[in-house]
């Protein structure tokens, strides 16, 4: 499909653009993603390079790369100096947690049920005599006031998936923010489950720190990754791990002059993962392709059109929904949850892969991630999977 149908038709022009459509039905954005075409391209052709002349074109590498830094910019409308590349969330999340300057006594408040590297992190503070409060979900959902009823005046920060891994809660960031800061809180998104999905404008949602990696809903590899620092916060937060990197006259290898660069690639340190960077602005330049032509809301609408429909079909042959009740809410996301009445999750999603269909199993069900480019078709086959479950053939001990 050429670039006159990003126009009329970006979905299909989108699916155009994913080769993994050619033999499954993909549903498990929320693990691990394929890579997109212009994701792949752009692996192939670095490897190509680098192995016929090595380093001789490593300026059009660090171009791509910082391709990355001007897109991540344009896509959450934050400063190009405010992006530092990670090899994944969990460096960033750590970038911030080892980074503060915590005193004894201080604490953070955290949901219960996050992904261990939006806890562990923190609860690697407590040696520091850091408190790290679990707020309780409500089944499920994280409550802005629940967080907020933990915090006192020696908290430092908030931090929160954007969207729940296992069952897709999207938490109300404009409310979160705006509560934690009115009491000098600051807020970390760990955004790998909604970045690129859900419109976010820093500009009006003042998020101190962001995180995430390339190879979920952003469809890049893994090991290729962002974080946001805040400009206010850059010279606040103590850089953990430096090299030859981190510093402005990076360079020149000779000198000795520790001078942190001004802006948040200091955190970077040492070589990028080239190829993954690379990787990761190409697919990223899709989903700014789609923003620029269709508005930084189309693509949150497509995919919560998606989850719907995928819902009550779902629903419709006898699946039972166990996320919440927020579909219709600012808090729905593409992530469904559900059972197979008589069947194990585990046993779905074996069978699921026999026939070309791919879920997983979280959060007690079976978990499927829906992606814009997933069209009709692509459903069905889920679907229908569901009504040919063979209720004998559940084993209850391999439950999820
Ligand atoms: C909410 C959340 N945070 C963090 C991670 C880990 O991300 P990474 O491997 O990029 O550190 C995951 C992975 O599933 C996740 O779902």
């Amino acid at each position: 499909m050429s670039d006159a149908d990003l126009e009329n038709d970006p979905w299909s022009w989108w699916r155009d653009r994913m080769p993994v459509t050619k033999k499954w039905a993909y549903f498990d954005h929320a693990a691990v993603a394929p890579i997109s075409r212009p994701a792949a391209d752009a692996l192939k052709s670095f490897a190509d390079v680098a192995a016929s002349h090595g380093d001789v074109h490593w300026m059009d590498w660090s171009n791509a790369v910082n391709r990355l830094r001007d897109l991540t910019a344009e896509l959450v409308q934050c400063e190009r100096e405010e992006v530092t590349l990670v090899p994944n969330t969990t460096t960033g999340i750590n970038l911030v947690a080892e980074g503060l300057d915590w005193k004894a006594g201080d604490n953070m408040v955290v949901p219960e049920g996050e992904f261990p590297s939006n806890l562990y992190p923190w609860l690697n503070q407590q040696s520091k005599g850091v408190e790290v409060r679990i707020v309780p979900r409500r089944d499920g959902r994280v409550e802005v006031n629940d967080l907020m009823e933990r915090v006192d005046d020696r908290t430092r920060l908030i931090s929160v998936s954007w969207v729940g891994y296992a069952r897709g809660f999207r938490v109300d960031l404009n409310e979160l923010v705006e509560q934690a800061h009115a009491k000098g809180v600051l807020v970390f998104l760990d955004a790998i489950q909604g970045l690129g999905m859900y419109p976010l404008d820093l500009q009006t949602c003042d998020v101190d720190f962001v995180a995430a990696d390339g190879h979920k809903w952003l469809l890049g590899p893994e090991g290729a990754g962002v974080a946001i620092i805040r400009k206010r916060h850059l010279d606040r937060l103590h850089c953990s791990t430096v090299g030859w990197a981190s510093v402005e006259n990076a360079h020149l290898f000779s000198g000795s002059e520790f001078k942190l660069r001004g802006d948040a690639s200091r955190f970077e340190g040492g070589s990028l993962n080239q190829s993954g960077m690379m990787s990761f602005a190409a697919s990223l330049e899709m989903f700014c392709q789609v923003a620029r032509h269709h508005g930084h809301d189309a693509i949150g609408n497509r995919v919560l059109e998606r989850a719907r429909k995928l819902r009550g079909l779902l629903t419709q042959r006898g699946a039972r929904l166990i996320h919440g009740p927020w579909d219709n809410t600012v808090h729905a996301s593409a992530i469904t949850t559900f059972e197979i009445p008589g069947e194990t999750p585990d046993r779905f999603r074996a069978r699921a892969l026999e026939t070309g269909v791919v879920v997983s199993c979280r959060g007690g069900g079976v978990r499927a991630s829906v992606h814009v480019y997933n069209d009709d078709a692509d459903l069905n086959r889920l679907a229908e999977l569901v009504s040919s479950s063979d209720i004998n053939a559940s084993s209850p001990s391999d439950r999820n």
